[in-house]
């Protein structure tokens, strides 16, 4: 059963026993939501609006994150994110993650958790989400998205996410210039990426992550 966890910053994350991995850093789940796909993702994104495209919808941390920076900024966010287990309501209710997002935090992340999957929702006037509840192996991806979150389980929990075939549905559906950002700096990773179209660059990490991946369609 998953439990929740509290980690280096004081932000909770889940453990998931079966495959005995966290949906986060242990180190400290929002420094490294922040780090990797803020700071290396939607920080280096200029467009606005930004399309957005996230595997492993999870905790909804991502999308809270990205949510506040966006009304920061003044810049439209339109956010979607496929998730094929999503968590149970109360242990979503347990997690800690708005004391991380400012003032509004709560309400915002009740609204991203409250929304339909399915469906576009507008959160606030710089974010909407639509959650896909499906399974990014079989599920048809299409869209221009100018941002890739890949926040799946890691290459060696979950191989299949990372596969070729995989990357290269993101990649069709990422426009030109497009970042791609991950968590993960294995080699295979890197290989595949290139072999869809990404020029690939390895990048310092956060605490506790020597490298991460932020690879830009060619
Ligand atoms: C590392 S966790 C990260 C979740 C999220 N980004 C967060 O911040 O909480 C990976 C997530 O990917 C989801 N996932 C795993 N396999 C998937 C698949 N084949 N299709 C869609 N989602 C998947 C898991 O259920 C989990 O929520």
């Amino acid at each position: 059963m998953n439990k929740i966890v509290t980690t280096g910053d004081g932000s909770h994350t889940i453990y998931v026993p079966e495959i005995n991995e966290h949906y986060h850093s242990i180190h400290g789940a929002v420094q490294e939501s922040e780090f990797i796909f803020i700071k290396n993702g939607l920080d280096l994104c200029n467009t606005d609006p930004v399309c957005i495209f996230e595997v492993g919808f999870g905790t909804g941390l991502n999308a809270l994150l990205t949510s506040v920076k966006a009304f920061g900024q003044r810049r439209s966010v339109f956010y979607t994110a496929i998730e094929k287990d999503p968590l149970d309501e109360n242990t979503i209710s347990l997690l800690n993650h708005h004391n991380f997002a400012g003032e509004n935090g709560k309400e915002i992340f009740e609204r991203i958790h409250g929304a339909g999957w399915g469906v576009m929702s507008r959160i606030s006037p710089y974010f909407s989400i639509h959650k896909i509840k499906g399974d990014m192996l079989t599920e048809k991806i299409t869209g221009n998205y100018d941002l890739i979150y890949f926040d799946a389980f890691g290459p060696d929990k979950q191989p299949g996410i990372w596969a070729r075939e995989i990357l290269a549905k993101i990649s069709e559906a990422t426009v030109k210039g497009g970042i791609f950002v991950t968590y993960s700096s294995k080699g295979e990773v890197k290989r595949n990426l290139n072999a869809c179209g990404f020029k690939v660059n390895v990048t310092e990490g956060p605490p506790g992550k020597r490298h991460i991946i932020r690879a830009i369609k060619i």
